[in-house]
This record gives structure tokens, C-alpha cells and sequence, in this order.
């Protein structure tokens, strides 16, 4: 299979776990580096070859190609227990590693009083639906680099003052705990520090400026594919509000996260499934109640590769999409897990909502107006043909390339790849696929 070398971002474009890690397992063999920018260990990227099977949080995905640099860039929130047992299991799979795995100075550290602060929030019960994290202590964490007085980066582990730091924290964080938690965890604040130091060691040879690595890597004329996390629905700006991540999870964020400037990007892939999925709480307008749903879930193995949750399911929501693909800048979209549905007699595709009495083909801003927008649906035949071992396009069933053909028409996007099963193997290029220099 030929992929057109440049500097290109995959992009997730629903609500997160659109298979992102296979697309850039596949696409890294073609890339020299491959840069994660935002996000952290709430992401859970499955890469599937053969019989082996790769669940990475942290890690970028094209750690499976041994000639492809992996950097870990400044947008990117590194919690250092999570990352050291990842690099870990790596190393006891048999990777080697070395040499092949960056992370920035820049980069925020995750700690224990984010994740402690995580679980608080999500527990106190007030009238808002919780937002269902991954009480991976994310929010936490970005919140205090905006806040900037309290927040601890890659550097600080490895330099002089980290327990001075540490402890002016834990006094103001334990304050917030003992006023909030009905049971406030008690922050030993030299315990975490001889940890945290004990973290920045063991990171240390990985450490650096990536800034300038990446920067001189594009002077060099390497090709960088940017390995986005969650997806677009759930950017912190652009997204689902409050029902999002902490981060810009939307093409929007590349060049923020990664430190390389718009100029450098000239390709963005969207992926989204063939059906909808969501995890956590916020308005879901395609969402399936029946048991459509639950064969979706059953079939596709619809449950969080970070948090294990049974994944929310529904149809193809081609508003919501439009609308990602257009904020995200996308030059052609992957579709993904299409093989899940090939058991459905039909499928029904969102293009339009109802709100209100009125039409509209556009995303509304305001999350309580999401919850009133009822789908309106084109119903299409199903194919009911396993496709998980065709390899090309012209295999597919009439009935599939249709279904393919219309989500294309109604996002005006072309689809370059159609996904047909987890592993890298199975993925068809489309015909007239576009051609973006
Ligand atoms: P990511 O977070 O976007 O990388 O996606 P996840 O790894 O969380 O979830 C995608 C899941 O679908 C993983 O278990 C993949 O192995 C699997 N997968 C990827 N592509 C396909 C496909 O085309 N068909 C099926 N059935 N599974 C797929
Ligand atoms: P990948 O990269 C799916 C969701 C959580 C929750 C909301 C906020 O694997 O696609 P957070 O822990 O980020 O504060 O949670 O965002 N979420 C994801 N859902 N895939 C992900 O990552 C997600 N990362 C966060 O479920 O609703
Ligand atoms: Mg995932």
C-alpha cells in the first residue's frame, strides 16, 4: 500500500476511540517521526499486528515501527508512573526502545493530588451530569498549567528546587481537599517528592527540547505524522461543552500542542467509525437505547480501552462530522469498523436535527439545545456480507459502497481508507482517493 509522505495529523472526529492507533500504526511506516500533543493517559490507542496486541496511553503509536521517532510534545500531560510502566511493558515485549522515544521538558506533569482531585469532582453530587472522566487526573492537570502557580513540568523533575516546589503545592492542595473530600487523602509531600525525583531519573535520557528537535526535523525535510487523542467533539473549545476533555482534541490543536507551526501541516485524516460512540456523560443525539445498540457494542467490542466502560452507541451522525471535518480542517477521512455493522438488514445515517420544530444541518453551540435535537434519518439497506477479509474496494458489496459513498456526499469529504477489522491488514484504500501534496 503507497501513502503520500508529508507532514499529516490524524484526527479522531466524533467522541474519541475512532481507531485513531490503527491509522497511525499504518501510516507511520511511511513517516520519519510520530508526535502525540495533547492529551495524556486518558487516551487508550489500540494497535493491533497479528496475534499481538498494543494498548498505548501515552506512548505514540508509531512505536511499533522500529525506524520511527516517537516524541511525546509539550500539549501532552505525562503522568510519570503511567508512562515508566508503559515504557516498561514495552521493554518486556521485547521493543527496544532506545533512542526511538522523546518527551518534551515542556511537558506538564500529571500528579497524585490531579488524580485525587479527579475523583472529587466526579463524586460531588450536585444538579449537573457528571462528565464521566477518566479520572486520570487530566482536567486537574491542565487546569493548574492555565493556572500556572501550581503546576509541575518534566524539567522541574530533573532540576534543583523540585521539593520546595512540591511542598508549597501540597499545602495548598491539601487545603482544597480538606475543604471539599468528605475523606481528604493526606498529601505527604516528601514522600511524593522522593518519587517524583525518583520518576525524573529514571526519565531523564528521554527527556528533552522537543521544540527544537521537531522544528529541526521539518528543516530537515522529515515527514511527521502528529497522532491526535480523543476526538473533536470532546475539544475543550470547539467541543461538546462541558461534556469534553481538557484539551484541543480537534485539528485546531496540532501546531498549540506540538510547537510546529500551520506552515509544516499539509494533510489532516479525519477518522471516524462507520456508527457513533461515546463514553462518559453529555448529549448524544444518535444514541441507540434498543438492542441495535447493544449489538453494535457486542460486535465492535464497544468497551473503553482505558476505563474498560461500556461504550455508548448509535448511528453515524453526519452533522456532528460535517461539522469536525470542517474545524478540523480535513483533507479526507478514514472510515472506520465498518465490518461491525455488516449483520444490520438496515442502517440509518443522522443528516439533519430537529430542534425545536426547525431544521438545521448545523451543530448547535450550546449543549442543553444539543439534548433537545432529534435526529432526522436516511435509512439505507444493509449488506450482510462478512467483509472483514476483502481487500479491496471493488469487493465490497453494492449495498457497503453506498453506505461509504453517502456519509462521503453528506460530509462533501472524500474516503481515502475504509477500516474492515482491527488489524493493520485490514484496511482498504479507496478509488479516487485524493491526491494532497
Ligand atoms: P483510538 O482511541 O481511536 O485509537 O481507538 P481505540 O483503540 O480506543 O478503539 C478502537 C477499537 O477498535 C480497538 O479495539 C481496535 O483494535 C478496534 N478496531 C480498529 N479498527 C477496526 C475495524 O475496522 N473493525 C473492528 N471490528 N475493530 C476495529
Ligand atoms: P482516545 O484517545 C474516548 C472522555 C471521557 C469523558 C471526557 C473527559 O482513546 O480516543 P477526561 O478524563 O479527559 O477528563 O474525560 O472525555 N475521553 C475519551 N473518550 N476516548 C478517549 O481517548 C477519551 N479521553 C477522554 O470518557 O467523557
Ligand atoms: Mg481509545
Amino acid at each position: 500500500m503507497e501513502f503520500t509522505l508529508s507532514g499529516t495529523c490524524i484526527i479522531g472526529l466524533q467522541w474519541g476511540d475512532e481507531a485513531k492507533g490503527k491509522m497511525v500504526d499504518l501510516l507511520s511506516q511511511n513517516h520519519d517521526l510520530v508526535v502525540r500533543y495533547q492529551g495524556g493517559a486518558n487516551a487508550g490507542h489500540t494497535v493491533v499486528v497479528g496475534d499481538d496486541v498494543y494498548k498505548l496511553h501515552l506512548i505514540p503509536s508509531g512505536i511499533i515501527h522500529p525506524t520511527v521517532l516517537n516524541v511525546i510534545a509539550p500539549g501532552v500531560v505525562i503522568n510519570p508512573a503511567t508512562i515508566l510502566a508503559e515504557i516498561q511493558s514495552l521493554i518486556e515485549r521485547g521493543m527496544n526502545l532506545e533512542g526511538r522515544l522523546v518527551m518534551s521538558q515542556r511537558a506538564h506533569v500529571v500528579c497524585p493530588w490531579h488524580v485525587e482531585e479527579d475523583k472529587l469532582d466526579e463524586s460531588l453530587q450536585d444538579d449537573q451530569e457528571n462528565i464521566g472522566t477518566t479520572l486520570r487526573g487530566i482536567g486537574p492537570c491542565y487546569r493548574d498549567k492555565v493556572g500556572r502557580k501550581y503546576a509541575l513540568r518534566l524539567i522541574d523533575l530533573i532540576q534543583d528546587g523540585l521539593a520546595d516546589k512540591v511542598e508549597r503545592i501540597v499545602a495548598y492542595k491539601q487545603k482544597i481537599l480538606n475543604a471539599l473530600s468528605p475523606s481528604p487523602p493526606a498529601l505527604d509531600s516528601q514522600a511524593i517528592t522522593a518519587e517524583l525525583v525518583e520518576q525524573g531519573q529514571q526519565l531523564k535520557p528521554l527527556i528533552a527540547d522537543t521544540n527544537h528537535l521537531v522544528l529541526d526535523a521539518v528543516a530537515q525535510g522529515k515527514s511527521i505524522l502528529f497522532e491526535g487523542a480523543q476526538g473533536a467533539l470532546l475539544d475543550i473549545d470547539h467541543g461538546t461543552f462541558p461534556y469534553v476533555t481538557s484539551s484541543n482534541s480537534s485539528g485546531v490543536g496540532v501546531c498549540a500542542g506540538s510547537g510546529v507551526p500551520p506552515r509544516w501541516i499539509n494533510k489532516v485524516i479525519g477518522i471516524a467509525k462507520a456508527y457513533s460512540t461515546r463514553v462518559g456523560g453529555g448529549p448524544f443525539p444518535t444514541e441507540l437505547h434498543c438492542e441495535t445498540g447493544q449489538v453494535i457494542r457486542d460486535i465492535g467490542k464497544e468497551y473503553g480501552t482505558t476505563t474498560g466502560r461500556p461504550r455508548r452507541c448509535g448511528w453515524f451522525d453526519a452533522v456532528a462530522v460535517r461539522y469536525t471535518s470542517r474545524l478540523s480542517g480535513v483533507n479526507s477521512v478514514s472510515l472506520m469498523m465498518l465490518d461491525v455493522l455488516s449483520e444490520l438488514d438496515e442502517i440509518k445515517i443522522c443528516t439533519a436535527y430537529k430542534i425545536d420544530g426547525e431544521i438545521t444541518e448545523n451543530m448547535p453551540a450550546d449543549t442543553e439545545t444539543l439534548r433537545r435535537a432529534e435526529p432526522v434519518y436516511q435509512t439505507l439497506p444493509g449488506w450482510k456480507v462478512d467483509v472483514s477479509q476483502m481487500e479491496h474496494f471493488d469487493e465490497l458489496p453494492e449495498n457497503a459502497v453506498n453506505y461509504i459513498n453517502t456519509i462521503s456526499e453528506l460530509l462533501k469529504t472524500p474516503i481515502e481508507f475504509v477500516s474492515v477489522g482491527p488489524d493493520r491488514q485490514q484496511t482498504i484504500k479507496c478509488k479516487n482517493a485524493p491526491v494532497v501534496a
